[in-house]
């Protein structure tokens, strides 16, 4: 594979932008679509000429940049051969890697509910014994998590089946699974936009065509939907606190969604609800949807245990084509799983609590600390979307690590560049960490705008 300088332009957004010296900036901006997955590995990048005309800037300002992905281990070095994209394989000082030291603001997702969770592991272990005289391999789950989340979705207002549950290694691995066992290269997939990037990667690595359609502050354009899934095979929605936005999708909205091509609504975040009802799912209102939820946001993403809801036959059929990658998911951490949603009712309101004060704190921190922000509404989940005054979001993505701070680039959940004046801000983090982090992507963002040498010793945690 290979990509062009244009190519390389248009993901490289307005290039002027950045702190330090230019040969800098182009290495930073490259290396973070390296490491963000924008840019997929064993990439032949442009010739050094080329680049530099397309971009305006001199040819040594883009073989010094070359050189020092290069000797950061981001460009194998084969003499003459144009350099191909990798991460480095020994560990690096570089600070752009999401290291130890560094705030993580790149991740919306909340701590494990420590006891709940010691006491679903503890019960687990107690039901293991029946288990032990078996084989151990479930494809389709273990029969109690399956019942336990068809339980969940009856409750939600949703009648299900545990046969119409497959358990998964986590809502990624489903919509992986689904994506690979029902769809082709070249088929053309309607997604949200700006949407979870993740499960673009997913669309990408399948060969999928990305038509992207819009969700703002006004929610979801169902006639733009409606009109976008005209032929095309697959329409993914991420209705509930919908990441990164952290939107709900309307009941009048949910009720009018129907679609060329099947749909699948991916309900990662639906009980974190901060603001509004629990949502009804997406499949109650039309037959058909296939949903996919997990345990990762409700309890902790450690757990690795997600689902897939939809009929009987597509789960068996997704059943079979798992044993390709994989033959199952570990029976502790499903028994643990089931437990917890048993529970449900009684973690849930204290999480919720505190992801509200969480929420209400990170507004704070960006009224004080970056004040020309706007951040969106959001009914829930675990982010919002902070828009800046102007198009820099790769460029403080580059360089926030030196000031302490890992940050998701708004380019991440778009597609064609788009969002670079978006910022996904979690507020799952710890109040301290979250102040140093914000106090970190102000610094940043002030090298970015004047344009000065940011310090280049390696990021120290701020204080
Ligand atoms: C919308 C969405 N889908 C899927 C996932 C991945 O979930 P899991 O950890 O269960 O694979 C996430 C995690 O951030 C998410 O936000």
């Amino acid at each position: 594979m290979h990509t062009s300088s244009h190519a390389l332009a248009r993901l490289l957004g307005d290039f002027s932008a950045g702190a330090g010296p230019a040969h800098r900036r182009l290495s930073d901006l490259i290396r973070l679509l390296i490491l963000d997955g924008r840019l997929p590995l064993d990439t032949a990048l442009p010739g050094e000429r080329d680049l530099a005309a397309v971009l305006g800037i001199s040819r040594t300002t883009v073989s010094t940049a070359y050189a020092t992905l290069r000797e950061q281990g981001y460009l194998s070095s084969r003499d003459r051969a144009r350099g191909r994209t990798q991460v480095p394989t020994r560990a690096q000082p570089e600070p752009a890697s999401p290291g130890p030291d560094l705030i993580d603001f790149s991740h919306a997702a909340p701590p494990a509910p420590g006891e709940a969770l010691h006491r679903a592991y503890t019960r687990a272990l107690d039901r293991l014994p029946r288990y032990l005289p078996r084989h151990g391999y479930h494809p389709a789950g273990l029969p109690e998590l399956r019942a336990a989340v068809a339980r969940r979705y009856t409750e939600r207002g949703l009648a299900t089946d545990p046969e119409q549950i497959l358990v998964t290694n986590g809502a990624q691995h489903a919509f992986s699974l689904l994506v690979r066992t029902t769809l082709r290269p070249r088929d053309r997939v309607v997604t949200d936009h700006p949407s979870y990037p993740h499960a673009l990667q997913v669309l990408r690595s399948a060969g999928c065509r990305i038509t992207p359609v819009a969700v703002t502050e006004d929610g979801w354009d169902v006639d733009g939907l409606a009109a976008a899934a005209r032929g095309a095979a697959m329409v993914f929605l991420i209705p509930d606190f919908h990441n990164p936005t952290g939107l709900l999708m309307s009941e009048v909205d949910r009720a009018r969604l129907r679609f060329d091509g099947g749909l699948v609504v991916d309900e990662t975040m639906t009980e974190l609800a901060l603001d509004t009802a629990p949502p009804v799912p997406v499949a109650a209102h039309r037959p058909g949807v296939v949903s996919i939820g997990s345990a990762a946001k409700t309890f902790w993403g450690g757990l690795r245990i997600g689902w897939l809801r939809a009929d009987r036959g597509l789960v068996q059929r997704l059943a079979q084509a798992r044993a390709g990658t994989d033959l199952g998911t570990p029976v502790v951490e499903q028994l643990a799983c089931a437990e917890l949603l048993g529970e449900i009712e009684q973690v849930l309101p204290g999480r919720l609590a505190e992801l509200r004060e969480r929420r209400a704190f990170l507004l704070e921190l960006v009224g004080e600390h970056l004040p020309d922000w706007t951040v969106g509404r959001s009914d829930g989940g675990l982010s919002v979307w902070a828009r800046l005054p102007e198009p820099v979001s790769s460029a403080l993505a580059a360089v926030a690590p030196r000031f302490g701070v890992h940050l998701a680039a708004g380019p991440r959940f778009g597609v064609g560049g788009a969002f670079e004046r978006y910022v996904r801000l979690p507020y799952s983090l710890d109040p301290a960490p979250m102040t140093d982090g914000i106090k970190g992507i102000a610094a940043a963002l002030s090298a970015v705008r004047s344009g000065t040498r940011a310090p280049t010793t390696p990021a120290t945690p701020l204080a």
